[in-house]
């Protein structure tokens, strides 16, 4: 179907010629202007993608397939159990609101390069603002609705936004949040404040709007004239998000316009295997780089109809939901992590809940956002009986790094893999001075530059960071995961080697949680640390040694610190365990050996390591994690 022969020789052309593979690929693209350069490698470790070329990402994700007689094709299956709402929008409809959304934003000064931010749960109008945004060259930054306002603050002062976009509320299960408080006190807090806010009022819950700040989104359609899309350059950022670093402060990772619409169409033809009008479904978060790419642009550009899902994969009735979703909407392929395929595990082990549906439309389910543990894969397998695609990405390549292209060549399956390096990525496992290591053998995960198009060019304002990730190991981009090839070639991606953790596929930083640890006054250190989780993979761990001169209850002092980080970073930290510490286990030279407490909490063997400063501190910390319960047994 895709034109390419075999994996073997498809991932060989993409690494020995880039230019060639990637100009091929471009074509299945709209530009206005072709490029003059496939790889502009001018400005080493900056590599630049189609320079010279211009484009526009919303022409290509939505006009271009009325033209191509799709008006009436379904571009937006909106799927809401906990409104009770399922509603169709056509890609005609949606044009419609697209450009009377881009009209809106000009209404409000928003210019080509101006920032907005998007700060929406689930529902049709964030997909709308993103593709509005697009439209006009503007650039948007879409913030999970499950970040408190202290981590919205932050991206605020650093993509320094004209517009904020927003709605009065989100729906967690049977929870109500309000979003509009949250808006206002993260405003509050931001140095750099937002022009306007356009705020949509969901029956919910319908906030104030504070008169000349905050405007009412269906009042201004109402008025709103159609904005026309405009050519910007294929190296022109179309959106900035952010992600979870080893630091508080958040990455702001950058995705181009021709790289991103070349990779993103590539991918839906030749990993996922889908084609233009069928039904694709990622269940995911638009907050999340999952959301951008695989709930929003890759279906939107390749002319497949999207499923927007707003609910869980238990509780939203019943662990049957995904089972109903597909069935009722014809989904092909579904997209998901596999911690809610651990959930519904644990809710319906049996699978009992699929046997009221028909779901023989479904033809792959494909898995990422951390790693799918075989358990959880033989599950999946023997429940749905279809191939079951494991693979690996991350926020910063957009799309996947590793992993099955079954539009290629379905390659056997071996669980615990993400299969093989996909076309573009020239995967190595090497060591520190980034020399190759055997296979069989964990080492850092290492893509030798350039990276493919679609991956980030560079973190916004801040190259000096972007520059973190390539000079540790001069040609290679470090991935931040460990891993090995095995003897067949297959990757094996063991987990993080910094101190970003996956908690129910959301990407965090222990390094922010550490940061509003480290300010409550009877604290003196501290360490927040990943340890395992049967549901959702991994949990953050607390260790917190108490000021000299602190007369507190050690629970009391707990419980606050539990309480700061759900109010500082957000619920979806899940940060709930947490231990008081005499002292930290430290190397000689002062470094905390987090690897080694993680270890403890988990019930793992641990070796001691040669340079620690006091052995007798494990033992302690053994006693102190035993007293609330860990390891877990079972
Ligand atoms: N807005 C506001 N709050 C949010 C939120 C959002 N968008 N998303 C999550 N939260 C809150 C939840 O309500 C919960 O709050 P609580 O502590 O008051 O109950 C907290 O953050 C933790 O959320 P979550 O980790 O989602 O846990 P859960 O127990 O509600 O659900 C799963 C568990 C496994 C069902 C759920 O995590 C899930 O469906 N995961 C799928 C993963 C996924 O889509 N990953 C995206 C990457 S591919
Ligand atoms: P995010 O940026 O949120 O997509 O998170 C990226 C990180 O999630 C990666 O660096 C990995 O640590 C982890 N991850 C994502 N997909 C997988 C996978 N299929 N297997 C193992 N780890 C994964």
């Amino acid at each position: 179907m895709s034109g390419y022969t075999s994996y073997k020789s498809t991932y060989e052309q993409s690494i020995s010629d880039p230019e060639r593979f990637w100009g091929q690929a471009a074509e299945t693209v709209s530009w206005v202007k072709r490029w003059d350069k496939v790889l502009d490698d001018t400005d080493k470790p900056f590599y630049r993608w189609f320079t010279g070329g211009e484009l526009n990402t919303c022409y290509n994700a939505v006009d271009l397939h009325l033209e191509n007689g799709r008006g009436e094709q379904t571009a937006i299956i909106y799927d809401s159990p906990v409104t009770n709402t399922v509603k169709k929008i056509t890609y005609k409809e949606f044009y419609e609101k697209v450009s009377r959304f881009a009209g809106v934003l000009k209404s409000r000064g928003v210019e080509k390069g101006d920032r907005v931010l998007i700060y929406m749960p689930m529902i049709p109008e964030a997909v709308t603002a993103m593709l509005a945004c697009a439209r006009i060259g503007a650039i948007h930054s879409v913030v999970f609705g499950g970040f408190a306002p202290n981590e919205l603050a932050k991206r605020i002062n650093d993509a320094k936004p004209k517009v904020i976009v927003s709605a009065s509320c989100g729906i967690e299960g049977a929870k109500v949040i309000p979003y509009k408080p949250l808006l206002d006190k993260a405003i509050e807090m931001a140095e750099q404040k937002p022009e306007k806010c356009i705020i949509y009022q969901r029956p919910q819950s319908k906030p104030e709007l504070l008169p000349g700040r905050d405007f009412d989104w269906e009042t201004l359609m109402e008025d709103a004239s159609p904005a026309p899309w405009v050519p910007v350059s294929a190296t022109d950022p179309l959106y900035i998000l952010y992600t979870s670093g080893t630091t508080g402060m958040p990455k702001g990772v950058v995705r181009d316009n021709g790289g991103h619409a070349v990779a993103l169409k590539w991918s839906m033809q030749n990993i996922y295997g889908i084609k233009p009008g069928e039904v694709y479904w990622a269940v995911s978060d638009v907050g999340w780089v999952v959301g951008h790419s695989y709930i929003v642009y890759a279906p939107l550009l390749m002319g497949c109809t999207t499923v927007l899902y707003e609910g869980k994969p238990i509780g939203t009735p019943d662990p049957g939901a995904f089972w109903r979703v597909i069935s009722e909407h014809g989904v092909s392929v579904l997209f998901t992590a596999p911690t809610a395929f651990r959930a519904i595990k644990k809710e319906d082990p049996k699978g009992e809940f699929l046997k009221k549906y028909d779901i023989k439309s479904l033809r792959h389910l494909f898995l990422a956002g951390e790693r799918l543990d075989p358990d959880t894969y033989t599950w999946a397998k023997n429940l749905l009986n279809i191939p079951i695609i494991d693979h690996w990405w991350q926020t910063e390549t957009g799309w996947a790094i590793a992993g099955n292209c079954v539009g290629i060549e379905q390659l056997p399956v071996k669980p615990g893999s993400p299969t093989k390096p996909v076309p573009g990525y020239n995967v190595q496992i090497v060591d520190d001075e980034g020399k190759e290591i055997p296979n069989g053998t964990d080492g850092t995960v290492a893509i030798k530059l350039p990276l493919p198009p679609g991956c980030l060019p560079t973190l916004w304002q801040n190259a000096q960071r972007f520059l973190d990730y390539v000079t540790p190991i001069p040609g290679f981009y470090v991935t931040g995961d460990g891993g090995h090839f095995d003897e067949d070639g297959y990757l094996f991606i063991m987990g993080r080697i910094d101190e970003v953790i996956n908690v129910a596929g959301h990407r965090l930083s222990t390094g922010a949680m550490e940061e509003v640890v480290a300010k409550h006054p009877d604290v003196a250190e501290c360490a927040v640390l990943g340890v395992d989780d049967q549901l959702k993979g991994q949990l953050p761990f607390g260790f917190v040694v108490l000021k000299a001169d602190s007369a507190r209850e050690h629970g009391e002092v707990v419980q606050e610190l539990v309480n700061m980080v759900r109010a500082e970073v957000g619920a979806v930290a899940c940060f709930s365990k947490c231990v008081v510490v005499d002292t930290l286990p430290k190397t000689r030279s002062g470094k905390i050996l987090r690897g080694t407490m993680s270890k403890i909490v988990d019930g793992k063997d641990y070796p001691i390591p040669s340079t620690i400063d006091d052995p007798g501190v494990l033992v302690k910390i053994e006693e102190a994690v035993k007293k609330i319960g860990f390891p877990k047994i079972g």
